[in-house]
């Protein structure tokens, strides 16, 4: 019975929206950008939209519905030149952002230069009711929703971020929620309020007038047919909807307007049944799985070999089964009978096995969701981005271990721990049933709220009234200006009173003490 009333508005929102038109934008080349956008155009395409999805992934068997516009680009390394010899780099935060905002610049520059694109920004579709974006410091692409007048929905695939908060005119939570791109974690000490307030102001004011304003000639050169291109500022400004890939169960519980929507997960697909070889060697480990994998974009073959054979040898000495994944042609520097090397391997089925017992990852945001979804404790060892962060976090929440510098030896040591000591399971199973109660998968949410801003044409009702304010007005310094102002004109008016009051003695004897002194000085 508690359920038809459910049923029925499910039934309702099904029918409400008119089948609908949506140009879709994921530039980025790396799969992990990539695979929350696809999850959810194919459900719009599958409930009726028409899907045009510019990508650089090929959908094969996408429904007639879904047709895509695909960037030939066979790695990272072609289109950003300076990536091969500085991705792994450490940096600090600075010089961090100045590297990502200058290779999220080439990449835009790149893409819009290839010819298949130069062709789609050219010529004029029909019309488009959305377009959905992805947010990766290309907001080169945002232009689109200009161009078509249609409502702009962003989607970020690495979470919410204190730049994302300053343009949809959402709370900026300096002082309790860390900078996405920092290790701060937990409760803020002074010190750390302080840093984190000055990577955010230094995060917020250097994208704007360096990456945006690049990004902004970029569009004007690009989208030269247009007559007059609108600041990309302004576009992203004006997004109706931002779907951010995080959940409040792993991260810091803080405010969000209504059009800042949470959709952690929603990668995730149901489990599918295993390949039958694959299948024998999960349920075959009597004494359980560790899985290895540090992502779709970093490969352990391009690590030093150092690295490697700290891996390896030891990974060789555990009575578990190791699922590896190996990309590359070339054989792995030393065998070992338990580790199965696997140039591709299902991530979501093997954490789904009763029989995986620890993750070792690098802590990319999707494989921290994953770990948690199926609640198996993980061994992080982080390379860059926002990977610190989340290893840091799957320790303090207790369900991983955090390896920063690998070797051999703390590598064996936190094997040990996650493997004997039964509470990181506990606290993963724990966190994965917060992760999965609510009330709307990741999916529906996601569709509901686009079908919404589609419904509501732009939805402009629920955009963030901060955007319209200057930073001055947002932290009332007007007000306490206006204030101090007033308060001194009032002592000033009073002083005048008293002496009016008084009579003109008491000022003349004060006056006269004044002068004296000064005389005595002379
Ligand atoms: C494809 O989308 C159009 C609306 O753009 C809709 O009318 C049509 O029914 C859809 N077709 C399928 C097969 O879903
Ligand atoms: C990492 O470990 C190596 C080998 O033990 C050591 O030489 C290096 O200084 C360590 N680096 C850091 C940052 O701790
Ligand atoms: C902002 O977006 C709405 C639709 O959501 C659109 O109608 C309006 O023209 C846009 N404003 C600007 C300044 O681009």
């Amino acid at each position: 019975m508690k359920l038809l009333p459910y049923a029925l508005s499910l039934a309702v929102l099904f029918t409400l929206t008119e089948p609908a038109r949506i140009l879709s934008v994921i530039p980025t080349l790396s799969r992990s950008h990539y695979i929350d956008g696809r999850r959810i155009l194919l459900e719009l395409a599958r409930r009726g939209h028409e899907i045009v999805s510019i990508s650089c992934f090929e959908e094969k068997d996408a429904p007639p519905n879904f047709t895509w516009v695909q960037i030939e680009i066979s790695s990272f390394f072609d289109a950003i030149p300076d990536m091969k010899e500085e991705l792994y780099k450490k940096m600090d935060f600075f010089r961090g952002q100045e590297r990502l905002w200058r290779f999220t610049n080439q990449l835009s520059e790149y893409i819009v230069n290839k010819p298949i694109l130069k062709k789609f920004i050219e010529e004029d579709q029909s019309h488009f009711d959305l377009v959905l974006a992805e947010e990766f410091y290309q907001e080169v692409f945002y232009v689109f929703a200009h161009k078509y007048k249609a409502p702009l929905v962003l989607l970020s695939t690495f979470g919410s971020g204190h730049y994302i908060s300053e343009y949809m005119g959402n709370a900026l939570e300096l002082s309790y929620v860390p900078h996405e791109f920092t290790d701060l974690y937990g409760e803020l000490t002074f010190l750390e309020r302080a840093k984190n307030l000055a990577y955010t102001a230094f995060d917020v004011i250097a994208r704007k007038y360096f990456s945006l304003e690049e990004q902004h000639y970029l569009a004007q050169r690009v989208f030269k047919n247009l007559k007059d291109v609108p600041h990309v500022a302004d576009l992203e400004r004006n997004a109706s909807l931002i779907l951010i890939n995080s959940h409040f169960t792993l991260a810091v519980v803080r405010p969000y307007l209504p059009n800042i929507v949470e959709i952690g997960g929603v990668h995730i697909e149901d489990v599918k049944p295993l390949e039958k070889k694959l299948k024998d060697v999960l349920d075959g480990a009597k004494n359980g799985v560790v899985l290895f994998s540090i992502g779709s974009f970093l490969e352990l073959a391009a690590q030093p070999e150092p690295f490697i054979r700290d891996v390896l040898n030891t990974l060789g000495k555990l009575s578990q089964v190791v699922l590896l994944k190996w990309n590359s042609d070339e054989k792995m520097p030393v065998n070992y009978r338990n580790i199965y090397p696997m140039k591709w391997l299902p991530q979501n089925e093997i954490l789904a096995h009763p029989n995986t017992v620890a993750f070792i990852t690098h802590g990319g945001l999707h494989s921290a969701q994953e770990s948690v979804y199926h609640g198996v404790p993980t061994i992080c060892i982080p390379f860059y981005g926002d990977q610190p962060l989340n290893c840091k976090k799957s320790e303090k929440m207790g369900f991983g271990i955090h390896i920063s510098n690998l070797t051999e030896s703390n590598l064996n040591n936190a094997l040990r721990e996650i493997l004997t000591n039964p509470s990181y399971r506990d606290t993963a199973k724990e966190l994965s049933r917060r992760f999965k109660d609510r009330p709307m998968s990741a999916l529906d949410s996601a569709t509901y709220w686009i079908e919404y801003v589609i419904r509501h044409k732009g939805a402009n009702f629920i955009k963030g009234p901060k955007r319209n304010l200057y930073w001055f007005q947002y932290y009332f310094l007007d007000l306490w200006l206006a204030v101090l102002t007033s308060l001194w004109v009032i002592l000033k008016v009073l002083k005048a009173l008293l002496s009016l009051v008084f009579g003109k003695k008491e000022v003349v004897k004060a006056s006269e003490k004044k002068t004296g002194k000064k005389v005595k000085k002379n």
